[in-house]
């Protein structure tokens, strides 16, 4: 991916002292980063404001993430905003959610323009309210023919339904004829997937301290680099991304091998 090193030098200027731009070695960078975005509700708890105003907030660290990506040259940033199961969640809570992404996108998508970013989404987004819908349609068609980043949504996202759809499609087309039961091997399973033709995740950042998964790329994750913040998602900023990206440059990546020496 390409990256303007004047740009990239200015947006980092003015470090903290713990780290800086200098302690990342831009070669090896992960050519996709994801972010499971959590804490907005205890955020705005610790400051006596409502969930909502946790999940504002979040935007703007969102929107501080993609552009970090960018300036970085990051390949594929994909966060994760709604689980399949935060409808659970009480329906105030889920309806600000659904008219907060509808309107955000719309309000960024100047800034995926200007950066050149593809716009796309994990997750059964067919099924959300209708509007929310068809602004991420709008979104995807409009920004289709970019050609810098991907940067990847998961709404309405559930690792485990997604392999069980992916099961599904592939019944399809062995029953139509089109694939052979032979065929079906993990490279051709991962294309039936929301991330289909992406590379997998290589760092997971996941704020606010849990160390779970939530049903996030259960398949995708298999070899992934974890970071994990007690930062909650509206705290997090381009130098916590830096220290993520220190911290995945100091492991040794052995994929099942021996360590080299
Ligand atoms: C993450 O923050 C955003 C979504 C899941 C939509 P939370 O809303 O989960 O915040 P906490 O975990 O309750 O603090
Ligand atoms: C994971 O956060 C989902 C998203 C960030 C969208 P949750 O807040 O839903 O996860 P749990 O409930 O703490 O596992
Ligand atoms: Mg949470």
């Amino acid at each position: 991916m390409q990256r303007d090193e004047g740009k990239l030098r200015s947006y980092f200027a003015n470090p903290p002292e713990d780290v800086s731009l200098d302690d990342i070695d831009l070669d090896r960078l992960p050519c996709h980063v994801s972010f499971i975005m959590d804490g907005n509700g205890r955020w705005a708890q610790a400051r006596g404001l409502s969930r909502s105003k946790g999940h504002v907030a979040g935007v703007d660290s969102l929107r501080e993430a993609v552009t970090t990506s960018v300036r970085l040259g990051i390949d594929v940033l994909s966060a994760y905003a709604f689980s399949t199961e935060n409808w659970k969640r009480p329906k105030e809570e889920v309806d600000l959610l659904m008219h907060l992404f509808a309107t955000t996108l719309v309000k960024e998508l100047p800034l995926f323009y200007q950066e050149n970013v593809r716009l796309r989404f994990f997750g059964d987004i067919e099924s959300l309210p209708r509007k929310t819908y068809k602004v991420f349609e709008r979104g995807l068609n409009e920004t289709a023919s970019n050609t810098g980043m991907t940067f990847a949504l998961a709404v309405n996202y559930g690792s485990r339904a997604e392999i069980a759809r992916a099961a599904r499609l592939i019944a399809q087309d062995v029953k139509a004829g089109t694939l052979d039961t032979q065929d079906v091997d993990d490279t051709v399973f991962a294309k039936y997937l929301y991330t289909g033709g992406l590379p997998d995740p290589e760092l997971l950042v996941r704020t606010s301290g849990e160390l779970r998964l939530s049903n996030y790329l259960l398949w995708q994750l298999a070899y992934t680099e974890f970071y994990v913040t007690d930062m909650y998602w509206p705290d997090f900023s381009k130098w916590e991304y830096l220290r993520a990206i220190r911290a995945f440059q100091g492991r040794g990546r052995r994929f099942g091998g021996v360590v080299e020496s």
